[in-house]
């Protein structure tokens, strides 16, 4: 080693960035759709039991991998195994990484959109009828692939540095804003007269609806919102001091986590049913409901704004870790310096990026947006998450996982051997499970 990794100076530093990566568009315009899709409280219940039983332990995984090793994904399976026999895992979590920042862009450039539309009463202005037309109208349009560029440009001026540390403290002090206004707009969505219907859908699970498929994409949900299976946390952890409590954190991340995807359900379902929309309309869902919530709100525009600008910096404390998979990856594995690989990932990212824009307008028929976000979802994220169960929890040495897990401090025996169990067994063997059945 020859340079010294940078560290988190403080422990709220900690949580703050590790949630600021989990929290963002998979909580509040992925979960819904994808609840929505896929019959709501069933779904949900899935979810949740996934969270606890293979995301925390997951979690777990990758923050012992990435402060054992300090490195990104590949360098710490390298350093791990001495060999290269798990490099195709460390490629996986590069391209599954450059995949979802493609995407999720395109999202991302969405809530641009609005703020500029709710700061000038245009989304208000619009009445609930015709959401549906003019969200169509500006996605299959050129705007939205403006905004994709946009959107990685100032990711990239973020990643650059100088601004990390601003956006960083900006996050900290935001996210707890975020949450009020969260709060403050589920107040509102339980006062409407559909609100039980919503709840009813969201929260009563109908078990005829759990078929493979839908367990399978709630398990990719799970995967997704928390970050893991790609080295994301895992990159982040190399960061980490050696007295951060993983076990602490893991379940801070996976509780903070879980709680606001429930509350954005709790939001949208109740206005679905008020407004008459469908809930199983996919991507598109969160972005024609939420106009019709602010637009009968007494003050919905100041509202709109504030939420969106909220969500646009979720967007980005999400992206930015992802951009740090493939930045770390190029960092210590090329003779590349940040600000190019920095450079390099962006320009990828843009192409693909783009290419995914258009797939709500002229590429439809590739769709090359509902191809990533199922692809890694469904398939990359799981088989990362089972490598690094696999990994930490038979081939890395116990002792090793017992000292990072107990990070100086003392922890019950129990703690460690239940975690190491679904390491061993829950995790993998549910994973495999799952992706089988779920894909044929
Ligand atoms: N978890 C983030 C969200 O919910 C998205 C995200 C950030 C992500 N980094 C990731 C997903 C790495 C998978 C892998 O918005």
């Amino acid at each position: 080693m020859t340079t010294r990794r940078a560290q988190f100076s403080t422990r709220l530093g900690v949580i703050a960035t590790t949630v600021g990566s989990a929290v963002g568009l998979g909580n509040v315009w992925r979960f819904p759709y994808e609840a929505g899709t896929h019959g709501g409280g069933a779904f949900m219940l899935c979810y949740i039991f996934f969270v606890l039983i293979i995301g925390v332990p997951v979690i777990c995984a990758e923050f012992i991998m990435g402060r054992e090793y300090r490195s990104g994904i590949l360098g710490c399976y390298r350093g791990a195994s001495g060999g290269r026999r798990w490099d195709i895992f460390g490629y996986a979590g590069v391209i599954g990484g450059i995949m979802i920042l493609s995407f999720y862009s395109v999202v991302a450039g969405w809530t641009m959109e609005y703020c500029v539309e709710a700061a000038t009463g245009q989304l208000t202005a619009t009445a609930a009828g015709d959401l549906h037309d003019s969200f169509t109208g500006f996605i299959t349009g050129g705007r939205s692939v403006l905004w994709t560029v946009i959107f990685l440009a100032v990711n990239a001026a973020v990643a650059l540095g100088g601004v990390k540390k601003g956006i960083e403290r900006i996050s900290n002090l935001l996210m707890p804003v975020l949450v009020v206004v969260i709060l403050a707009c589920c107040i509102n969505s339980l006062t409407l007269q559909g609100a039980r219907e919503g709840l009813t859908f969201l929260f009563k699970p109908d078990f005829d609806q759990l078929t493979p498929s839908v367990i399978l994409s709630a398990m990719g949900q799970a995967f997704f919102s928390l970050s893991i299976g790609l080295g994301c946390m895992m990159t982040y952890a190399s960061y980490f001091r050696d007295d951060t409590f993983i076990i602490v954190s893991a379940v801070t991340i996976g509780a903070l986590d879980t709680v606001i995807a429930i509350l954005a359900g709790i939001i949208i379902f109740p206005a679905v049913f008020t407004f008459g929309m469908s809930p199983t309309q996919g991507p598109t869902l969160v972005f024609e409901v939420l106009p019709a919530i602010f637009g009968q709100l007494a003050g919905g525009g100041f509202w709109a704004t504030l939420f969106f600008v909220l969500l646009f910096i979720g967007s980005l404390t999400s992206t930015i870790s992802m951009s740090e998979i493939f930045i770390s990856f190029i960092g210590d594995h090329t003779g590349l310096n940040r600000r190019r690989s920095t450079l390099l990932t962006t320009g990828i990212a843009m192409v693909l990026g783009v290419l995914c824009a258009l797939s709500f307008g002229p590429l439809a028929r590739l769709n090359l947006f509902n191809i990533f976000d199922y692809v890694s979802s469904n398939i990359l994220l799981p088989v990362g998450g089972m490598a690094v169960s696999l990994f930490v929890g038979w081939k890395l040495d116990p002792a090793v996982f017992q000292r990072q897990m107990r990070s100086g401090r003392h922890i019950p025996a129990v703690v460690t051997r239940a975690i190491l169990f679904c390491l061993r067994f829950v995790a993998p063997i549910g994973i495999a499970i799952i992706l089988i059945a779920g894909l044929i």
